[in-house]
């Protein structure tokens, strides 16, 4: 039996290689600033950077597949959308993933890209304003007046890739929007469903695991209560680095702790990955498993966050403030340079979900709402978040004058309620991936895929050829 798991373990590596390592080339291009006030930068542009692969391209009337480039360097994206890249040869496509505004390599300003007021450069509006002056003048440079444009995109940038077939539908034919909350973007859409999703996630794989959380973080508030020598206790059980002395420090690290489950919900997929960061396969699963396997649920607690903190197996103890950045996004925003760029985003025109209860969900108390948001944004930025600008300008909860666009969504990923999960239209559908979490149908093909996610693929696939045929 071990010799046999050997052997499919080996063979899947290899089948992992191979698809992973998708070769491309790399292209800069000048891009304007600002698309919408002349006076303020004029014809100033920065180096966008896309990355493209024409070696399948069939020439002018062949597709051009393009990806939205969304909130990080564009090659992780390039390298998380095999399926894009499987299916390019059959349609003769030109593969182009242009890099979204003020993330990876194409920063406006360089090193100054995150100051104010720089900063306010970044908008979704100006990110859909690039591609499409960057695809206008791909088709003029390929000389491929009747090449198709079909738009992907995965979460944020499923959502971009839905708005400029919307607003652009002269330019893109059709688009396949992966695991995107667009229902979200508008106030009176959904907000309150995503802790309740992760929650969901992890219960169903196990009652006594989502027991056991539950117990884990209400130790943590007894401890708490019990003042400096019940912190300490906690601190060592959970294996922090640094001493809880105020509020604030309990509260970061209550933020901390649940943002393991954020990832390991959204990046559930059934083999091994390193998409945001390295995860075992099925995460979900290896979590509950390891903070069943302990007696007590604080240290079983310590060491479930420890698949994701820890998945090096490097660190001797947690630092709290190092591994987890307080933003406007309750999800979480990421570290580094990124995750302020991310940060301004949630900021100002983008819409995000609210925080956790411990009523509907198995975590603490966490509140987020419009009114701590704008104070947050208010204090971080001095900028007041204009909470209904995207909905007006791209999409509200009315979809039934778009067409052509495919909005998947996977019944694992805790952002699926916040997307389009019934058909609009004949031609604005919804694919339901059983077994997927956040956009896996995106991914490269993989032995271990569910069935969910084969069928998905395939009426895409179905779907985007009846658009290039008609
Ligand atoms: C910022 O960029 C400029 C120009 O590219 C460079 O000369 C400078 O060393 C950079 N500063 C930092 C702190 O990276
Ligand atoms: C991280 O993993 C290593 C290896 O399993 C372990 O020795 C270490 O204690 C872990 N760190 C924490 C903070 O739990
Ligand atoms: C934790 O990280 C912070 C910020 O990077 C650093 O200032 C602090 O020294 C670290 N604490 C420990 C104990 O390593
Ligand atoms: C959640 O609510 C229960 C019941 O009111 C309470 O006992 C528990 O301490 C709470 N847990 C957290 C983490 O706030």
């Amino acid at each position: 039996m071990a010799a046999i798991t050997f052997g499919v373990c080996i063979l899947f590596i290899l089948a992992n290689l191979s698809y992973a390592d998708f070769p491309y080339k790399v292209g800069y291009y000048n891009q304007y600033v600002d698309h919408y006030n002349l006076m303020s930068y004029g014809d100033k542009v920065f180096k966008e950077k896309y990355l493209y692969q024409d070696k399948y391209w069939g020439g002018d009337g062949s597709p051009i597949f393009f990806y939205a480039g969304n909130e990080g360097p564009i090659e992780s994206f390039w390298t998380a959308t095999g399926f894009v890249h499987e299916i390019a040869p059959e349609f003769k496509a030109y593969v182009v993933f242009p890099e979204h505004r003020f993330y990876g390599e194409s920063l406006p300003f360089g090193n100054k890209s995150f100051e104010q007021p720089n900063l306010g450069l970044l908008s979704v509006a100006q990110a859909v304003a690039d591609f499409t002056v960057f695809l206008t003048d791909l088709k003029a440079y390929l000389k491929a007046p009747n090449s198709k444009i079909i738009a992907f995109g995965g979460s944020y940038g499923g959502m971009l890739a839905a708005y400029i077939r919307y607003k652009h539908p002269n330019l893109v034919y059709g688009a396949l929007a992966a695991s995107a909350p667009v229902l979200m973007q508008d106030p009176k859409g959904p907000h309150d469903f995503f802790f309740k999703h992760v929650t969901k996630d992890f219960r169903d794989y196990n009652e006594k695991c989502y027991q056991q959380v539950k117990s884990a973080f209400a130790q943590q508030i007894e401890l708490a209560m019990q003042g400096p020598s019940g912190l300490d206790v906690l601190v060592k059980k959970m294996r922090l680095c640094d001493k809880i002395t105020q509020d604030w420090d309990f509260r970061l690290m209550q933020m901390w702790a649940r943002n393991a489950f954020v990832l390991m919900a959204m990046l559930d997929y059934p083999y091994e990955t390193s998409f945001l960061g390295p995860l075992p396969g099925n995460p979900v699963k290896v979590a509950c498993d390891t903070i069943m396997a302990q007696e007590d649920p604080l240290i079983g607690l310590s060491k479930l966050v420890g698949v994701w903190y820890n998945s090096t197996g490097s660190e001797q103890c947690y630092n709290v403030s190092r591994e987890f950045y307080y933003c406007a996004d309750p999800t979480g925003c990421g570290n580094g340079p990124d995750a302020i760029a991310w940060n301004y985003q949630a900021c100002s025109d983008l819409f995000l979900p609210s925080g956790s209860d411990n009523v509907t969900d198995m975590f603490p108390e966490l509140v987020w709402n419009t009114d701590i948001r704008r104070e947050y944004c208010q204090k971080t930025f001095n900028i007041t978040p204009r909470i209904a600008w995207d909905a007006e300008e791209f999409m509200g909860l009315d979809l039934s004058f778009a067409s052509n666009i495919i909005f998947s969504n996977g019944n694992l990923d805790p952002w699926m309620d916040g997307g389009v999960l019934k058909d609009v239209s004949s031609s604005v559908v919804a694919i339901m991936v059983e077994g997927g979490a956040h956009h896996l149908d995106l991914r490269a093909s993989n032995k271990l895929d569910p069935p969910g996610v084969v069928k998905a693929r395939e009426q895409e696939k179905k779907i985007i050829r009846y658009w290039l045929n008609n």
